[in-house]
């Protein structure tokens, strides 16, 4: 115990995700508390049993609702431009295609370094006032040596969680010349870039990058000492889901189109299914078959996705929503996806619950139980976000 310690009390219903100690996978404790000091957590358990003289400062929330801070592990922030004209088509008829993402390649690439941090910045605070506390960013709209080796400076200006996603889409240069792409991503752009980053991504997807392409650029960043993360069957039918399992990826990303061998194929292997609720809703595509992943075993994570193209939302507490309304998870099932469930498909011990040891990233609600976020959706409900025990 510190002086320099705070107390968070009153909590009207703690969401820990730490089963043993409270209820259900949640670990939900009611009339809690929490101690936090020195960026981390020093204490969870009811109200009435907080150690005497267990903090400095004391806050009294009043009855709101704490959780862990969400752990967003899928966004493509560093981009410039914005595709609104592209969203609003696509509300009244046109089809979602990948080719759009080449909008936006030259839109970075004609971006200073200035602008793009900006942006990042911007969306990355955007982000935190919605109670998102680790986010993960990819690069991917530069699809130069030059432009991603930029992009993912700007992406470890707010973020410890880099993804190279080497092979978005094949460049304005290369059309016609995939293969030749890909070449020049595992000879040149790797090995320039994998020293910045900790994961590596592809896109594949009819109209992006095949099987065999695909495999090709994930193995070579394997061998460039990255952990691989796959977008796959997001738009098809395809071998995404099989390559990430395959490759023991950390996680496969979308997941919207499934069959059952896919869904088999996870529930026997250790890659995290992330769903991004957000970006099948701003193309109209379907949603992920949830019920039937979550039902087979297979962790699940929520992310939002953020980018110009198919998601540009933030917001956390949008695509719980959207998981519940849409996707038939219960509350506690997107809650949980939304942090223990993130961790998860980063590979993170020490965010996504609040058990002692862990980093004190943490949400207030303006609600007294998580329930709400799914029940009052578009309502600004994160008050208060503690990372690593300093309010921002
Ligand atoms: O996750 N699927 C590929 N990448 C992004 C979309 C990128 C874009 O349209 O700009 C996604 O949805
Ligand atoms: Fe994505």
């Amino acid at each position: 115990m510190s002086a320099g310690w705070t107390l968070i009390d009153g909590i009207g219903s703690l969401v820990t995700n730490d089963p043993e100690e409270g209820e259900g996978r949640l670990g939900l404790i009611r009339d809690a508390a929490v101690v936090i000091g020195d960026g981390a957590v020093q204490w969870v358990g009811p109200s009435a049993r907080v150690p005497d003289g267990a903090a400095g400062t004391r806050i009294d929330v009043e009855g709101r609702a704490v959780l862990p801070g969400f752990v967003d592990s899928h966004s493509h922030t560093v981009f410039g431009g914005d595709r609104a004209e592209e969203f609003a088509a696509r509300m009244t008829g046109a089809a979602y295609g990948a080719g759009g993402i080449r909008t936006t390649i030259a839109a970075t690439r004609a971006a200073s370094d200035e602008a793009l941090a900006a942006n990042a910045a911007r969306l990355a605070a955007e982000a935190r006032a919605q109670g998102t506390t680790t986010l993960e960013i990819k690069t991917g709209y530069g699809q130069t040596v030059l432009d991603e080796s930029r992009s993912l400076d700007v992406a470890a200006g707010v973020s410890d969680e880099v993804t190279l996603l080497a092979a978005h889409v094949a460049p304005p240069e290369y059309a016609g010349r995939q293969d030749d792409y890909v070449a020049m991503v595992i000879d040149a752009m790797i090995p320039a870039c994998a020293p910045r980053a900790t994961w590596i991504d592809v896109f594949c997807e009819e109209g992006a990058f095949s099987e065999e392409q695909s495999r090709a650029v994930l193995t070579a960043g394997m061998a460039a000492g990255l952990v691989p993360r796959v977008h796959g069957n997001q738009l098809s039918y395809g071998a995404g889901v099989r390559l990430a399992v395959e490759l023991g990826a950390a996680s496969v990303d979308h997941v919207t189109y499934t069959t059952d061998a896919d869904v088999e194929a996870l529930a026997g292997g250790s890659t995290v299914a992330t769903l991004l609720p957000g970006a099948d809703f701003s193309t109209r595509n379907k949603y992920p078959d949830a019920r039937a992943l979550l039902d087979a075993g297979v962790t699940v994570a929520l992310a939002a996705d953020c980018n110009p193209g198919t998601s540009y939302t933030t917001s956390i507490p949008f695509c719980i929503a959207l998981a519940v309304r849409e996707m038939y998870m219960s509350p506690d099932e997107a809650v949980w996806a939304a942090t223990a469930g993130g961790a998860a498909a980063l590979r993170r011990t020490d965010v996504g619950a609040l058990r002692v040891g862990m980093r004190a990233d943490l949400t207030v609600l303006e609600a007294p139980s998580h329930l709400h976020l799914a029940y009052r959706p578009g309502v600004p409900l994160v008050s208060r976000v503690f990372s690593a025990g300093v309010e921002r």
